[in-house]
């Protein structure tokens, strides 16, 4: 009896990691056969966790640095971040030290005792002029590694983001140059150093919507996309009942149909929210056994209410990432719309479009790039002659977050 303990949010590995066998074996297959790869899937799939599990499976052939670029805004950051995490790596981090043994000569006190907080302001500090030199001999040292390396860089695409529009969320000449030379370095690594270094892309933002806006898709061609689904149904309810077997909650005939139906897309981060909510409800009520109305209750007035706010308001906030505030109130429209009459038309996409603040020609080329986000971040999917949400759950949320006194485009027309 298989039995698997809950996590709700961050990332999962090992006890915590569910399936997902198929995708493990593939994405392992490319890393030794060296590619360099760029995960793309919507928002909470489970790419985190895919990359680090992967990492550890393959830690016996391959040296494996895992960056977390959330919080990294600049090229020296992510050099920085790439420095750090040579550290458990005994032979590369004594390289680390040759490289940033200036700052390490003049330092008060052993470079070992830091915590890794104080080490991150240390090199940050090194790095903020010449980053390029000393990020070319990191990457020299790194290649020197015993075993190949392999650089998992989660959340690039934030980075990106970040440089290329800054905190105005505008892109401006200097900015894509920067970028440019920035995604330029990181081709330049996956060229130079084919077979020594591989580089795995991945992050809650789409990367390609980005790289389309300013025009940069090329510098990511020596990446090979690498797609990742939602779970299947099948795997979906193999999840339920592991984390069931494992809380002691009996599942009545027709109960994780039922949950799975509301989700609509299993989406392992809403399945595990789902679950989470099923136990709490089972132990308040002191009856570990949940009916398909119980799934039903539990849907409406936990999953939809402020208080499954918090678990989705990731939709709305990394939305807010990657559109500028010139196009997120078209981009809210259009989600609301979807979520309120079920379906977002094209005639209704126009005539939201019309009613915008933004100037005709601009919210022509606003529309396409929001749906294009919308699309490959996904939220929305194209069924037959409209966009339609790809998870219910999201659907409901949204409606519920933002559906209050919204007028739908059909009644603005007749005003
Ligand atoms: N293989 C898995 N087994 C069990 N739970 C999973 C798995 N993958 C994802 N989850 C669930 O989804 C949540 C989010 O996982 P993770 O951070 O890996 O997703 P992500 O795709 O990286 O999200 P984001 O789009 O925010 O970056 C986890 O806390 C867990 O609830
Ligand atoms: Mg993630």
């Amino acid at each position: 009896m298989k039995k698997l303990v809950r996590e709700v949010g961050p990332w999962v590995d090992k006890e915590r990691f569910w399936n997902r066998e198929e995708e493990l074996e593939n994405l392992i297959e490319l890393l030794d056969e060296g590619a360099n790869i760029m995960i793309t899937a919507p928002r909470r799939i489970g790419k985190t966790s895919l990359i680090r599990e992967a990492g550890n499976r393959i830690s016996d052939r391959f040296c494996c640095l895992q960056l977390d670029l959330q919080k990294s805004n600049s090229h020296a950051d992510v050099i920085t971040e790439l420095s750090v995490a040579t550290r458990p790596h005994m032979k590369l981090w004594s390289k680390t030290k040759d490289v940033f043994k200036n700052i390490i000569s003049t330092a008060a006190v052993s470079i070992d005792s830091l915590s890794n907080n104080d080490l991150t302001t240390k090199f940050r500090d090194a790095l903020l002029s010449n980053w390029q030199n000393k990020g070319d001999r990191m990457i020299e040292a790194i290649a020197t590694s015993e075993d190949p390396v392999i650089i998992f860089m989660d959340e690039f695409p934030l980075v990106i983001n970040r440089l290329l529009k800054g905190a105005e969320y505008k892109i401006t000449p200097e900015r894509l140059k920067e970028a440019d030379t920035f995604l330029s370095w990181i081709r330049s690594i996956t060229i130079q150093y084919k077979g020594r270094i591989r580089i795995v892309l991945t992050g809650s933002i789409g990367l390609e919507p980005i790289l389309q806006q300013a025009g940069l898709s090329h510098t990511v061609n020596t990446f090979t996309p690498f797609e990742l689904d939602p779970w299947d149904v099948k795997t979906a309810a193999g999840c339920l009942q592991a984390l069931a077997n494992n809380y002691k909650i009996l599942f009545r005939e027709g109960a994780k149909e039922r949950m799975l139906k509301l989700i609509g897309s299993p989406i392992p981060h809403h399945v595990q929210i789902f679950f989470n909510y099923i136990y709490i409800d089972c132990k308040k009520r002191k009856n570990m056994e949940c009916r398909k109305e119980d799934a039903d209750r539990i849907f409406k007035s936990r999953m939809l209410s402020v208080r499954g706010h918090a678990e989705l308001s990731t939709y709305e906030e990394r939305l807010k990432m990657v559109l500028s505030n010139e196009l997120l109130p078209l981009a809210l429209e259009l989600l609301t719309e979807a979520a309120v009459t079920g379906r977002l038309t094209v005639k209704a996409a126009e005539i939201l479009r019309l009613d915008s603040d933004l100037d005709a020609k601009r919210s022509k080329e606003a529309l396409r790039e929001i749906i294009g986000i919308l699309e490959h971040d996904g939220y929305l999917i194209k069924k037959k002659d409209a966009h339609v949400f790809v998870s219910n759950l999201v659907r409901d949320w949204w409606k519920a977050r933002f559906g209050f006194q919204y007028l739908p485009a059909a009644g603005r027309e007749r005003r």
